[in-house]
């Protein structure tokens, strides 16, 4: 299946970064590489541009496209190792970083990768397909307390209970294996007239799976923190989250880190000693315009959100 992924908030996320041509530039989740390529069409033969992904097929796809390009490197792994990875590479600073978070079009539009109500498969919903847990595993495996608060947590969904119990129930009679199962199931839960809402039923219970499935919440915070001292004086980071709980991690920790005191509000002198290291370059986040929203769906959900370290 040909790799087919929009990049969102191109300009916005070219503009936001304030390429200098000779930097060095870190996509975190390089996906079909449209985000690179433009990165890469600002940059000179001196500067560098280091890709990461933990999906083999984007992988391939992003080396195969930069093959002709010296000063690109692809590298596989979860971008949350990406400062230690760097670090032995022999970078020590770079110049910008991208994190556009989530899964690309090209990974829910493949039946086969089972992340999507929309397209029957196997449960699967693996960025990286080494990994050992899967979705298959998790519907099928996990007790009724964890699934239920897994759909409440990752999935803000507020009938959970129904939908877990009517996944043991099935489970108990036949493994559950394929998306479309899923969805049916999920859909035995809600009364026929709710059932096509908006973006239907199953939203939410896929996107905690899958939320669950690639630990896409666990360490991106630290990330953040781990990442930020090594940008070069004016060297920004841009990340674009796709739901509210990966927004308000990225938009506290961001907020800590562009503050100078943190103490508690009314601790007379200050004793944490907490300083400052970057300033927030937009305080609201940057959303799609009318014109990408009318091309691309997925932009719609997407925020943007760049610090600038100082
Ligand atoms: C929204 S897509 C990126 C699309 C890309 N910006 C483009 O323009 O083509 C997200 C990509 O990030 C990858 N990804 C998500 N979480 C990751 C992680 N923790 N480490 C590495 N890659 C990750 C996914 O496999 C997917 O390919
Ligand atoms: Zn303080």
């Amino acid at each position: 299946m040909e790799f087919k992924h929009i990049p969102v908030l191109l300009e916005p996320v070219l503009d936001g970064l304030n390429i200098k041509s000779d930097g060095i530039y870190i996509d975190c989740t390089m996906g079909g590489g449209g985000h690179s390529s433009e990165i890469l069409k600002r940059l000179s033969l001196k500067g560098r541009l280091i890709g990461f992904d933990r999906d083999d097929d984007a992988v391939a796809v992003c080396k195969e496209r930069f093959k002709n390009n010296k000063n690109v490197k692809v590298v596989k792994a979860n971008f949350k190792d990406a400062p230690a990875i760097l670090k032995e590479m022999g970078v020590q600073n770079v110049d910008g970083v991208l994190v556009d978070l989530g899964v690309s079009s090209y990974q829910l539009d493949n039946g086969e990768r089972g992340f999507s109500y929309f397209h029957e498969g196997r449960l699967d919903m693996r960025m990286d397909r080494t990994q050992d847990i899967d979705a298959y595993y998790v519907v099928n495996n996990y007790s009724k307390d964890k699934l239920t608060s897994i759909l409440y947590k990752y999935g803000e969904e507020s009938n959970a209970k129904r939908i877990v119990e009517n996944i043991l129930l099935r489970r108990a009679q036949k493994p559950i294996e394929t998306t479309g199962e899923l969805k049916e199931i999920i859909e035995s839960a809600f009364p026929k007239k709710v059932i096509f809402g908006k973006g239907g039923v199953s939203k939410k219970t896929f996107q905690a799976i899958r939320i669950e499935v690639n630990g896409e919440l666990s360490g991106l915070e630290e990330f953040i923190r781990e990442f930020v001292p090594m940008l070069n004086k004016g060297g920004r980071m841009g990340i674009i989250s796709f739901h509210s709980l990966e927004d308000r991690i990225v938009k506290n920790a961001f907020k800590e880190l562009a503050t100078d005191c943190i103490c508690p509000p009314k601790t007379p002198v200050c004793i944490c000693g907490h300083k400052s290291q970057v300033k927030l370059v937009n305080h609201k986040p940057i959303i799609a315009d009318e014109n990408e929203l009318e091309e691309n769906s997925r932009s719609s959900s997407a925020k943007l959100r760049i610090v600038q370290k100082l």
